[in-house]
């Protein structure tokens, strides 16, 4: 089969998932070619590997490791897929049309959301629990004086960060902690509110394929954690193939009298 006509089954069958999810947007077109489906093999290879590290010698060692390893531990950077670009731009395409002060791009990776976010914004820092990572990320954003990165883990954030951010972005990153409970969660939405400034909004995604699958199950019961907490206010909820992205804003809880 040629790739054009394979592109269009492809096509022809991304919009047929498309019409069958509930929240989707009807006008989405399926994004894929088909070798990002090698993309999918290869980022569930890394996060096997990472998971068995993990286990062994803790999440830091583990991220450590798969960017020793490899310079693109999900091919988010390679011009041979197209699923990631596309989807960075999903993303900010998803975000208020305004212009923020203050972003913050937690679990940046390499940080190619974070320069994207970086024609949007004033400042932008990308954060990851990974120093190589946040070493290859200052490279490859050279050529933008706004974006800075420093490492950092979402459970252990400096205190001097809290209340400065007018935009803060989590994508792909939840998952990975370990255990992920509700507790965990809700600590975690906590530190993320907490980072908020009056009025400010966060975008959370997580990859989503199909309601049934264990990962997806995982990404479902995030977003429904954020929604229902007391300190953020959903704006919008959209699933895409393949991933979900929820928009909330900070909501400003009243102090209670004494
Ligand atoms: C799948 S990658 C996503 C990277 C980026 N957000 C993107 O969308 O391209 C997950 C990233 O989360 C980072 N990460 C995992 N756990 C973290 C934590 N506790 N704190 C900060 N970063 C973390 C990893 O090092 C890795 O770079």
């Amino acid at each position: 089969m040629s790739g054009s006509v394979l592109d269009r089954v492809l096509n022809g069958i991304g919009d047929y998932v498309s019409r069958r999810s509930r929240h989707d947007d009807r006008r989405m077109r399926f994004f894929m070619l088909p070798r990002d489906i090698s993309l999918f093999v290869k980022s569930a290879r890394t996060d096997a590997r990472i998971a068995r590290i993990s286990r062994a010698a803790g999440p830091k060692s583990a991220f450590e490791s798969v960017y020793r390893e490899s310079n693109d531990p999900w091919a988010s950077a390679s011009p041979r897929y197209r699923y990631q670009g596309l989807k960075y731009d999903r993303l900010v395409a998803l975000l208020p049309e305004r212009r923020f002060t203050n972003v913050l791009d937690l679990g940046c990776g390499l940080g190619l959301l974070s320069q994207k976010l970086a024609g949007r914004a004033d400042h932008v820092l990308g954060m990851d629990i990974a120093e190589s990572a946040v070493e290859r990320a200052r490279v490859r954003a050279a050529a933008f004086p706004n974006l800075r990165f420093e490492a950092g883990d979402i459970l252990n954030l400096p205190p001097t960060l809290l209340g400065k951010f007018d935009l803060i972005v989590v994508a792909d990153v939840l998952y990975y902690l370990s255990p992920l409970n509700d507790a965990v969660l809700q600590s975690v939405i906590q530190r993320i509110a907490g980072l908020l400034s009056p009025g400010g909004v966060c975008l959370l995604a997580n990859h989503f394929f199909f309601s049934a699958d264990p990962e997806s199950k995982v990404s479902r019961g995030i977003h429904r954690a954020f929604s229902r907490s007391l300190s953020l206010s959903v704006l919008s909820e959209h699933r895409r193939a393949f991933f979900l992205a929820t928009l909330f804003s900070e909501r400003a809880l009243p102090i209670s009298a004494a």
